[in-house]
């Protein structure tokens, strides 16, 4: 028996993923080369913009032959898109042959789900998962293995879906994750060690004891064995001087800081709930840059929030010709259904979003050009 998973999203998905395949293999699944030789197919979405939604929605319709071929084929779609009722059931509702329809929280019930298939379509979204359950991860990313830390997110800037469909930030507790990293160390085939989070900087806040995240970083450097350690992702309010210290002391840490800003406006910023100013932002790049000489900074960007101004976007522009990221993400604003920002007036067109985002990305580019021969 054959599984074949699709992946969309962040690395946080791309390791769920992995989940999902231990899982898969423990109940005597191997891993198929396609489509169309497998028995399970697994659609791991994102919901983060509108355009990866329209994808699971193109590709899943596209298994209709499939399932027409293999009646036995089971098709499940999971993750964040379906953790959101209504889009459960549009999804269940289009496609009349999807056998599992499960939330982010389900996965570990996976196995359940494909056993009650015999009985019928599954259809359900749990609320909040243990995050401290260990389950067997196949890990798939060569020499690097992630290691979730946190999950969830308590920020709410207003434009992002996952605080709804993730739940609240909840923090594994460091015993587990020492442990976990100890065994990736000891399997000797692992070079990196990736911790993912939505605002790893806020790790271990909830726990009792309550540890900074700068001691957990101090703590797995400590671990004996040859790696290096990278994590992802920095919020700028939260990323603190204990925290770029130990990025700079500690040799196993990789020197990159993926620390997005979003937007150069102080008004857009505002607008966004991400709590810092650009004055603020430059004022950690600046310290960044002091203490790490050669830090690798990069960053993600949304253009076309509602309401800004031409003037608004050249902040932003100018905000990355001042820093010089070695690369950057920009994306064109999407409404999510349920945020604060998708019922906000003075939604942008699209002609102007996509004309601002080819601006930043050919300015990204000519930075690099101009950094590559310095
Ligand atoms: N937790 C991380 C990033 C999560 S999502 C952080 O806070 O930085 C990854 C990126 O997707 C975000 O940094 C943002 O730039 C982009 N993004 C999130 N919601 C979006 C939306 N509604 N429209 C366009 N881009 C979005
Ligand atoms: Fe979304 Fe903001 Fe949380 Fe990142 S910090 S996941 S952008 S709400
Ligand atoms: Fe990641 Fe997309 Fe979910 S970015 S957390 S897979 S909404």
């Amino acid at each position: 028996m054959k599984y074949y998973i699709v992946t969309y999203g962040c690395q946080m998905n791309v390791h769920e993923s992995e989940k999902i395949a231990g899982i898969l293999e423990r109940l005597g699944y191997s891993e198929g080369t396609c489509r169309e030789e497998a028995d399970i197919i697994v659609f791991n979405t994102c919901a983060i913009r509108e355009g990866a939604e329209d994808r699971v929605f193109g590709n899943v319709g596209n298994l209709k032959r499939l399932k027409k071929k293999n009646k036995n084929l089971i098709i499940a779609v999971c993750g964040c898109m379906t953790q959101k009722e209504q889009t459960a059931k549009k999804l269940m509702d289009t496609f009349p042959f999807l056998d599992i329809v499960i939330g982010t929280f389900n996965v570990p019930k996976l196995g359940y789900y494909i056993e009650q298939v015999k009985k019928g379509r599954q259809l359900e979204l749990l609320e909040e998962g243990d995050i401290d359950e260990v389950l067997p991860y196949k890990r798939t990313s060569g020499e690097n293995a992630w290691v979730n830390i946190m999950q969830g997110c308590n920020n709410f800037c207003t434009y992002c879906i996952v605080p709804y469909v993730k739940g609240r930030e909840k923090s594994r507790n460091e015993e587990n994750i020492l442990k976990e990293i100890k065994e990736i160390i000891s399997e000797g085939k692992y070079k990196k060690i990736t911790l993912l989070g939505q605002n790893v900087n806020s790790y271990g806040h909830d726990l009792t004891p309550a540890i900074p995240f700068s001691k957990l970083l101090h703590d797995i450097c400590a671990l004996e064995g040859e790696f290096t350690l990278s994590f992802m992702t920095s919020h700028p309010k939260d990323l603190t001087d204990d925290v770029i210290d130990a990025i700079a002391k500690e040799d196993k840490i990789e020197k990159y800081i993926h620390l997005p800003a979003q937007s150069g406006s102080n008004r857009i910023l505002k607008l966004m709930n991400r709590k810092y100013t650009r004055e603020k932002y430059i004022e950690i790049i600046n310290k960044i840059r002091e203490k790490i000489p050669n830090c690798r900074i990069t960053s993600d960007f949304i253009v076309g929030f509602p309401t800004e101004s031409e003037e608004e976007f050249e902040e932003t522009y100018s905000l990355v010709e001042t820093v010089r990221y070695d690369s950057i993400f920009a994306f064109m604003y999407s409404p999510r259904e349920g945020t604060v920002a998708s019922k906000m007036e003075g939604q942008i067109e699209d002609e102007v979003k996509n004309e601002r985002v080819n601006k930043l990305l050919s300015l990204e580019k000519k930075i690099q050009k101009e950094d590559n021969k310095r």
